[in-house]
């Protein structure tokens, strides 16, 4: 199939790699220039586990190719839309690009001969393909959707750090259309990947993506709230979730207690779901909450510190690891950039290590963290040691002998942790 992809950034680089891998003729269309050249330079924009080299073989083998040129849909028979959907600074999620791109491709349709397809797969507040995209294409194109062209919703459920094996082996696959044939084509993209395919109209599918992060969020503030509450009874968490997630009702994916959930999607779609629900006139307390103990958990840590060093004025404090999870050099939403917030505010020294997401933080973080070159170099004549994400670097012992340390990610066991080191898990 000729495919257009709009957006090279995390689903649209991975998908449209993904489909050149498969066979198709795919290409991407992106305004930053920057990422255009960058993606034709055989390279990936973006730090993913296999994207450069399924990039650069797209591009070796002309299956793939990046430009500005919207024009370039033309050509294809399917287009799909892959903008970022970030929160305002109210919650609510800024669809300008989605509105962009509809009008874009909108104007383009106007010239095309034969039907085409426009697949949003970006995620969007449930409503958003009817009430934004719809409209934006009809009015731009002056053609009927559904009638001169078809409209899907296929959400991703791609995580980063995986994202490329994800992708070839999804849970499922959900495919929202009004039409059934539009539905068929989208399907198509998917042949050779075996996941039960769900079918249900635009709106469904976008809330099915919703409702997933959504939970998996909720499971995240429910196992550290529960953490909270054992660390009080002197009991371990994780003593307690082998227990409980052989349930296979409640399984144990997503139970790691630790400092919380942060990243470019569970914290902005929860949001975006809050917020719709109140437009809606429904107040979401229970996801209110989810939100609340997840930014809790990094005021939890910081009152630990503060009562173990009694005064963080002038003290110097570690911070290992910035990135949101380990294994990718994000740091949106991260729990270090609030923890080294905080403890910059109260006075403290930071002293900073992530083994790839230092260059981010620092475009980010105030001037004043300074950061270490490796873990070793971090530690050394620091007040305590906090642990923020997970890097299979900090499960070395030997960094924190002798220490004052903070355990936000479970990288010791705590009994054998506390025969080396002034140690405190953060839920444990
Ligand atoms: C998340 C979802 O997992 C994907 O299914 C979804 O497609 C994606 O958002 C998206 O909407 O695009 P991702 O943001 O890559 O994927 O990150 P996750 O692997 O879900 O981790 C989110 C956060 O939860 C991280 O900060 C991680 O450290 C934390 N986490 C995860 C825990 O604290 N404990 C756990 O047991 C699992």
């Amino acid at each position: 199939m000729n495919i257009s992809v709009i957006g090279a950034g995390y689903v649209g680089l991975v998908s449209a790699a993904a489909l050149a891998g498969k066979g198709h003729d795919v290409v991407v269309i992106d305004t930053d220039e920057g990422r255009v050249r960058t993606v034709n330079g055989k390279k990936s924009p973006i730090f993913e586990d296999g994207l450069e080299e399924a990039v650069s073989d797209g591009i070796e083998s002309n299956r793939l190719k990046a430009t500005g040129d919207y024009d370039e849909i033309l050509a294809t028979d399917i287009t799909l839309i892959c903008v970022g959907t970030p929160s305002n600074p109210d919650g609510s999620m800024d669809l300008s690009c989605i509105v962009e791109s509809s009008k874009s491709i909108g104007r383009v349709l106007r010239a095309k001969k034969g039907r085409h397809t426009v697949v949003v797969r970006s995620t969007v507040v449930p409503g958003t393909t009817r009430g934004v995209v719809i409209p934006a294409l009809e009015q731009h194109s002056g053609r009927k959707a559904h009638v001169d062209f078809g409209v899907a919703m296929n959400p991703e459920f791609l995580q980063e750090g995986i994202a490329l094996r994800c992708y070839f082996n999804p849970d499922r696959i959900v495919i929202g259309d009004e039409d059934g044939a539009t539905g068929d084509m989208v399907q198509q993209l998917y042949e050779g990947i075996s996941a039960p395919v769900i079918r249900t109209d635009i709106t469904t599918a976008e809330m099915v993506k919703f409702v997933s992060n959504a939970f998996l969020a909720t499971k995240l503030s429910f196992i550290n709230e529960i953490g909270n509450i054992c660390r009080r009874l002197g009991i371990d968490v994780y003593d307690v979730v082998k227990g409980v997630g052989l349930d296979y009702r409640i399984g144990r994916s997503f139970l790691r207690a630790g400092i919380g959930f942060g990243g470019s999607c569970l914290p902005k779609d929860l949001k975006g779901l809050v917020h719709s629900s109140r437009e809606l006139g429904y107040r979401a307390q229970l996801l209110e909450s989810v939100l609340e103990v997840n930014q809790n958990q990094v005021v939890n840590m910081l009152a630990m510190v503060c009562e173990k060093l009694v005064d963080l004025d002038g003290k110097t404090v570690c911070v290992l690891g910035l990135a949101f999870k380990p294994d990718v050099d994000d740091i949106r939403n991260a729990p270090a950039l609030e923890a080294i917030r905080l403890l910059l505010e109260k006075g403290a020294l930071v002293k900073a290590y992530d083994p790839l997401a230092m260059p981010n933080a620092r475009s980010v973080l105030s001037p004043e963290v300074q950061y270490a070159r490796t873990a070793e170099e971090a530690v050394a004549d620091c007040d305590c040691v906090l642990v923020l994400t997970e890097w299979d670097e900090f499960r070395n012992e030997r960094l924190y002998q002798g220490k004052v340390v903070f355990d936000g990610r479970r990288v010791m066991e705590p009994a054998r942790a506390r025969m080396f080191c002034d140690f405190q898990g953060i839920s444990w």
